[in-house]
């Protein structure tokens, strides 16, 4: 053992902040007589050993062990058979591809020499911590180069997510390719013929946040983006329930997301000896990242977590943390202001008048942010031009946005307007001048997606002027708000400008490059707010939400449809950053202004209908809406989520739908009911309530007293034992109910 892990030895405590339910003490602990590490993550502990052969071992991952002195030291493993040697049946915190692995590998290298044989053997461990953190930084090393792993373990206060990262250092003289470096590889317990069952998100453009969810079968699964961003196909998130039966408030569930926003990939595996791993980080379709001697490459975060509490736990321990830890602002990031947004109701055909005409009525509705949305630049009449050249159209805006922007300001409200920075139209002044800065295979044909193209982030050029436009924009005129968009993924991803064996980094300079962007944006512009926008949700994660406040998770704005597409992203992402229109009704559905209104209150309100077509009686219920969720919003934005009643999920078919929301300190509780038809009709079946303190007492508040049935005041165990009486009739009925504790 060396000096510095002798004096690292000493666990520190971190008290809890947060009164959450779930979140016990946080602590990294090293036993330098074991060799073992043992991490208290609130709810969770997780530990992993070093063994004679001085590799990583995962030890335990699961419900909390508070006596860490009972988790014994890791051991080698004999082979048993010769096709499966040692390297592939020790579940390795980290393993490298060399020595006979045949799992998931987290790292493979090739080496100039030419060797591609790597095997990590443990060095020595250090520790820091701040105000709201400890970290543990484990260093591994080639047996024979002096190629570096440092394996990161986060613990934050009041949280029960442990974050993990990897940093590979190239110590050699030689360049080493890495052509797979993953985050992090998490062990489920080996349980043999185990019950677990996996859960992960699907979606299409207008389809996202599809719930998928089948039992582990010996083999892969794997989830990934190979498009360059985090895209709609998959999001960077997973959750395992098992083995013991589990429902959405009872029983283990493993999970984990990504805070990556370019191409990740996440591996399930199950070996024939049916351990479990799941590795996720950059996707190794493609890669191939050089290291210069003395030259780093750092992972993206791979977060982990576990609950005895059921699915519906394992959701809000991922939003508390995101609204405790990843958010800007977090610890206390900024509730989500009540927005309107032009887009549904007028396309491209944005102009002074129409736009003045739209904010007055916003404003009348309690409307509080007014956001421009594509058309107002360049010769942007539709999406065949325009990207790229962010001056304001003239024809449109004469007199410039100031006029519009002064205008929504003396209404009361604050200003955004759209971009879409990372794009351009061939048909733009930008792409003549600079051809070369899309992202191009020189003499290949370009492939164009919504008549546009992709800027290369990875240039650093293109990182200037793109951040100099948008700090121009922003400075001169007062905009608040953007909201940044991205509507095509990747092809042709050249990058001419660098040596050929420096082309693939393209996959990770982009990224930073964008975040660097971002950040450089918000230190200069304090107020500035962004959104995350992808044709609706394809970049939902937890990296681009280090950087952004809220996210447009679907272009499908049709309540019925919002109400599964919600209840999938609930899964992995809190409602506080889920921005969430009121549009007219869509297609041939015809839904209830009030309907419409009480989906999209579940996550931060916008209007996104053509406010022209109101009629007196929708502006007077729209503005009552718009006052009721203002009573609410702190409670569902950055409260607790209990899902009573799933919405249609794929292969469950539901006629009914309920949420409720409980505020941290549980004095406000409000529950929103949905009924898509009434067959033989039948009653709405009671709703029983979560998340209330059983001993107080809570008076309801209905929304529309005729459809409660229940007594106005009982106490929480009444509630949560007994439930709600409501009534709901016909088709695509809704309501709303508040309780506020009385004592
Ligand atoms: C994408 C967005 C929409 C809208 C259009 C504008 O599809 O998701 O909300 O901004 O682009 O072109």
């Amino acid at each position: 053992m060396s000096l510095r892990a002798a004096t690292a030895s000493a666990s520190i405590l971190v008290a809890a902040l947060f009164a959450m339910p779930f979140a016990r003490s946080q602590s990294i602990e090293y036993r330098p007589d074991a060799k073992l590490w043992v991490i208290q993550a609130g709810d969770f502990t997780y530990a992993m050993g070093v063994d004679e052969r001085n590799w990583l071992q995962s030890l335990y991952w699961g419900p909390r062990i508070d006596r860490a002195e009972d988790i014994a030291a890791a051991h080698s493993l004999p082979e048993v058979v010769s096709f499966d040697l040692p390297t592939t049946t020790t579940p390795q915190e980290y393993a490298a591809w060399g020595a006979g692995l045949y799992t998931e590998p987290d790292l493979k290298a090739t080496f100039s020499s030419g060797n591609r044989d790597v095997v990590l053997a443990y060095v020595d461990q250090h520790q820091t911590h701040d105000a709201n953190s400890q970290t543990l930084d484990i260093t591994m090393r080639d047996i024979k180069l002096p190629l570096v792993v440092h394996l990161f373990y986060r613990v934050y206060t009041g949280q029960s997510v442990l974050e993990r990262w990897t940093t590979i250092e190239n110590q050699t003289k030689e360049a080493v390719v890495l052509e797979n470096a993953a985050s992090a590889t998490w062990s489920l317990p080996n349980l043999q013929n185990s019950n677990y069952r996996a859960h992960w998100l699907t979606g299409r453009w207008a389809g996202e946040w599809q719930l998928q969810s089948a039992p582990l079968n010996v083999g892969s699964q794997v989830i990934e983006s190979r498009r360059g961003s985090t895209g709609h196909q998959a999001n960077p998130w997973f959750a395992i329930e098992g083995p013991d039966s589990t429902d959405e408030e009872h029983g283990p569930v493993y999970f984990g997301e990504l805070g990556w926003s370019g191409s990740w990939r996440i591996t399930i595996e199950q070996s024939s000896f049916h351990q479990v791993r799941i590795t996720g980080g950059y996707n190794p379709f493609d890669f191939g990242y050089r290291l210069a001697p003395g030259e780093s490459l750092t992972t993206p975060p791979f977060y982990g977590g576990f609950t005895g509490g059921g699915m519906g736990e394992a959701s809000r321990i991922l939003h508390h943390f995101q609204q405790g830890v990843i958010l800007p602002g977090a610890p206390h990031p900024k509730l989500r202001p009540i927005l309107y947004n032009s887009w549904e109701a007028t396309e491209f055909n944005v102009g002074e008048s129409g736009q003045f005409a739209l904010a007055e009525k916003a404003a009348a509705l309690g409307v509080e942010r007014f956001v421009i949305d594509d058309g107002w630049f360049g010769q942007r009449k539709d999406d065949h031009a325009g990207l790229g050249d962010w001056y304001v159209n003239k024809e449109k805006f004469p007199n410039g946005l100031k006029p519009v922007i002064d205008r929504v300001h003396q209404l009361g409200m604050d200003f955004g307007i759209w971009v879409e920075p990372e794009m351009v139209n061939p048909d733009s002044d930008l792409y003549r001048k600079h051809p070369a800065w899309a992202m191009n295979f020189p003499g290949r044909p370009r492939t164009e997606g919504r008549n546009q193209l992709l800027l290369n982030f990875a240039r650093p050029d293109v990182m200037e002027y793109t951040y100099h436009w948008l700090d121009e924009l922003v400075s001169n005129n007062d905009i608040d708000f953007l909201k940044w968009d991205y509507n095509r993924n990747w092809s042709e991803p050249g990058w001419d400008a660098v040596p050929v064996a420096d082309q693939k980094k393209i996959y990770v300079a982009y990224i930073h490059n964008l975040y660097t962007i971002l950040d450089r944006l918000r230190a200069k512009h304090p107020k500035l707010e962004i959104e995350s926008c992808s044709g609706g949700g394809g970049r939902v994660d937890l990296g681009i939400l280090r950087h952004t406040v809220e996210v447009w998770p679907s272009d499908n704005t049709d309540a019925l449809d919002r109400l599964s597409l919600q209840d999938g992203f609930s899964h992995a992402y809190t409602p506080g950053v889920m921005m969430a229109w009121v549009t007219d009704p869509q297609r041939t559905r015809k839904t209830s202004l009030k309907f419409r209104f009480l989906v999209a209150m579940e996550g931060s309100l916008g209007i996104g209908a053509n406010l022209n077509n109101f009629t007196p009686e929708d502006m007077a219920t729209a503005k009552d809406l718009v006052a009721f969720y203002k009573t609410i919003r702190p409670t569902v934005q950055q409260g607790l989520q209990y899902r009573l009643i799933a919405p249609s999920r794929p292969g469950a078919p539901s006629e009914r739908a309920a949420t409720e929301y409980v505020s941290t300190d549980r004095t406000q509780a409000v529950v929103f009911a949905y009924l898509h038809s009434q067959n033989f009709g039948d009653p709405y079946p009671l709703v029983r309530l979560s998340g209330l303190d059983s001993k107080a007492t809570y008076r309801l508040h209905p929304l529309d007293a005729k459809q409660l049935l229940s007594q106005q005041e009982a106490s929480g165990s009444y509630w949560m034992s007994h439930g709600l009486q409501l009534d709901l009739r016909g088709d695509y009925d809704s309501t709303a109910v508040v309780l506020e504790r009385t004592h």
